[in-house]
């Protein structure tokens, strides 16, 4: 049985304040998370800040990224062995913005997998897909070969604990969502490619997420399909209300 995950991504939005707002306002809003879990993922300046006002500790307050050191002379970067030290227990790893603004590679996505494993945390590794390999067919192999290089060196024992978010980057901040049949093909792809590489048992308990203009009102469909085990939402999760109806899709 996988526990649906219903996460957010702030990416580079919100404040401090507005953070501090945000889990006052959902204390006591959020499903009970052995039957839905939820996560946001926030810049790390307000990470100690959602921790210290989690006050039912239900939310799961995640990093957007990290570096692939733990510690060391990388100006500017955030350490994954401190985050661990604060209590985050997920990061996310791979996103398609990461990918095309600060040109992360499939060997650095990789090494920033083992560093998040390696520091007793989680990675939400997220595969994108552009439209142009949507039309050129192009989109399975190329899906395939992101999970597998994410995964390359990890150890059955760490890739069940994975996270795996399909996220075409043309639904992304678009508003045009996939449809639940191109989002169910699309999760369908990363748990097939997680058996193939694994096994049947480990890819059919591990979680696969949809993120791509998810909104309070199509969330429900999204979660009906057989292999979307959650979402991961952006613009939808920055307003506390947005974000409690995701959570609350059931
Ligand atoms: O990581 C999730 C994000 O990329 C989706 O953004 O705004 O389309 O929900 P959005």
């Amino acid at each position: 049985m996988r526990i649906p995950l219903i996460a957010g991504n702030w990416k580079m939005n919100k404040s401090v304040a507005s953070a501090k707002q945000f889990m006052t306002a959902i204390q006591g809003k959020l499903p009970a998370a052995d039957q839905v879990e939820t996560a946001v993922a926030a810049p790390a300046l307000f990470l100690q800040t959602m921790l210290e006002a989690n006050t039912d500790n239900v939310l799961r307050v995640a990093a957007e990224a990290c570096y692939y050191e733990d510690e060391g002379a990388y100006t500017g970067e955030t350490s994954p062995k401190a985050l661990h030290e604060m209590g985050i227990p997920y990061t996310i790893v791979g996103h398609s913005e990461r990918r095309r603004y600060f040109n992360e590679t499939d060997d650095v996505i990789n090494r920033k997998v083992q560093a998040v494993f390696r520091n007793g945390m989680t990675p939400i590794v997220c595969c994108d897909e552009t439209m142009g390999r949507r039309e050129s067919g192009e989109r399975i192999h190329w899906v395939v070969n992101q999970v597998s290089a994410a995964l390359k060196g990890v150890s059955a024992e760490d890739a069940a604990k994975i996270v795996i978010a399909y996220e075409p980057s043309w639904a992304i901040g678009s508003g045009t969502t996939a449809s639940t049949d191109q989002a169910e093909e699309g999760c369908y792809l990363i748990r097939q490619t997680l058996a193939d590489i694994y096994s049947d048992d480990l890819a059919n308990g591990v979680r696969v997420l949809y993120g791509g203009s998810v909104k309070p009102d199509n969330i429900a469909g999204i979660m009906g399909r057989d292999n979307v085990d959650g979402v991961l939402a952006g613009g939808s999760s920055l307003d506390e209300s947005s974000f409690i109806k995701l959570a609350n899709y059931q």
